[in-house]
């Protein structure tokens, strides 16, 4: 029996999986796609990764909000509907929700349905006169974007965190271009985004000390081990983050350190020693090249903030 079929009973997300699994592995640069990244435990060691010393992206990020708020508030005006792309709910949203002047909707889109019902109902008791709409839906595909309904007036998109670095430079473009027809002619932007920096600044944050990146990687192996029946056996693959300078980008890789065949599902890999599986681009932009790539989907950017380091960039897009 062929790989595929022994997995007929299982949900749609775990085919997609070994889909995605069964094609990136055959590839002469074998290559996984990041959101295979997020399951429960992924998820985890990525809040981890947040709080970690040489992971200045999410905090910096914070002090932008926490130092430039008003002047954001002021720019988005009134009486905002905002939509935030992935459950946030977080820290950012809250600060967003606080500073602006009366919100009258947050609509959050995301694909995981229990995040997001759990996340919106606090947010809801937290925030009573704002009406919290959760949306499920792959805000990363534009038909999950092009059904998500806001309410007319003064439209705000939401994405911080620099998220729109894991997507290809292609991709970034559609993306954008997806909002702007979300949001009608009027809407506004507010978007996160990691800035170009020292090498030594970019590879510990995608490489630390206390090696959390580094599960957070290799789990995406004992996901497949778990849910694909695979059999990895993580003390023969290494975590690498590298820079890659042309592309302005960190990349993860998994490394093989020997020779070796895996099985994954009835179907075998071969691994040469010190081949890679490329399994996240973050990139990295320099405020004009944004710029460019904004104005390709229709956008133009009325006021951009950076922390004192110039490691971050928050933008108001219109
Ligand atoms: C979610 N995303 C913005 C993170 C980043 O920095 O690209 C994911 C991450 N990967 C490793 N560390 C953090």
């Amino acid at each position: 029996m062929r790989g595929d079929d022994q997995l007929h009973e299982s949900k749609n997300h775990t085919k997609a999986f070994y889909a995605d699994v069964v094609e990136g592995l055959s590839k002469s640069q074998k290559t996984l796609p990041c959101r295979w990244l997020y399951d429960q435990q992924g998820s985890e060691l990525f809040e981890q990764i947040t709080d970690l010393p040489e992971y200045y992206p999410t905090r910096t990020e914070i002090s932008i909000f926490q130092n430039h708020l008003p002047d954001m508030a002021k720019a988005v005006g009134t009486s905002a509907h905002v939509m935030e792309f992935g459950a946030g709910a977080g820290t950012k949203t809250r600060l967003l929700l606080d500073a602006l002047n009366q919100p009258k909707s947050y609509v959050a889109i995301d694909i995981s349905a229990d995040f997001l019902a759990s996340s919106m109902a606090r947010l809801a008791t937290d925030y009573p006169s704002v009406e919290v709409i959760p949306v499920v839906a792959d805000f990363m595909n534009a038909d999950g974007l092009s059904t998500t309904a806001l309410p007319p007036g003064n439209r705000l998109a939401f994405f911080p965190g620099s998220t729109i670095g894991n997507l290809l430079d292609s991709e970034i473009e559609t993306f954008l271009g997806a909002v702007r027809s979300t949001l009608g002619l009027t809407g506004k932007f507010l978007i996160g985004f990691d800035l170009v920096k020292s090498e030594d600044i970019l590879v510990p944050a995608y490489d630390d000390a206390a090696g959390v990146t580094a599960a957070f990687n290799l789990n995406l192996l004992s996901r497949i081990n778990r849910e694909l029946d695979g059999g990895f056996d993580l003390d023969c693959f290494s975590h690498e983050a590298r820079w890659n300078e042309h592309d302005g980008r960190i990349e993860m890789h998994l490394v093989s350190t020997k020779n070796q065949t895996v099985a994954v599902n009835g179907d075998r890999f071969d691994f040469r020693m010190n081949e890679t599986i490329h399994t996240e681009n973050s990139r990295k932009f320099r405020l004009d090249g944004f710029a460019e790539l904004a104005a390709r989907a229709g956008w133009s950017i009325k006021q951009t903030w950076t922390d004192e380091k110039g490691y971050f960039a928050v933008s108001l897009m219109e």
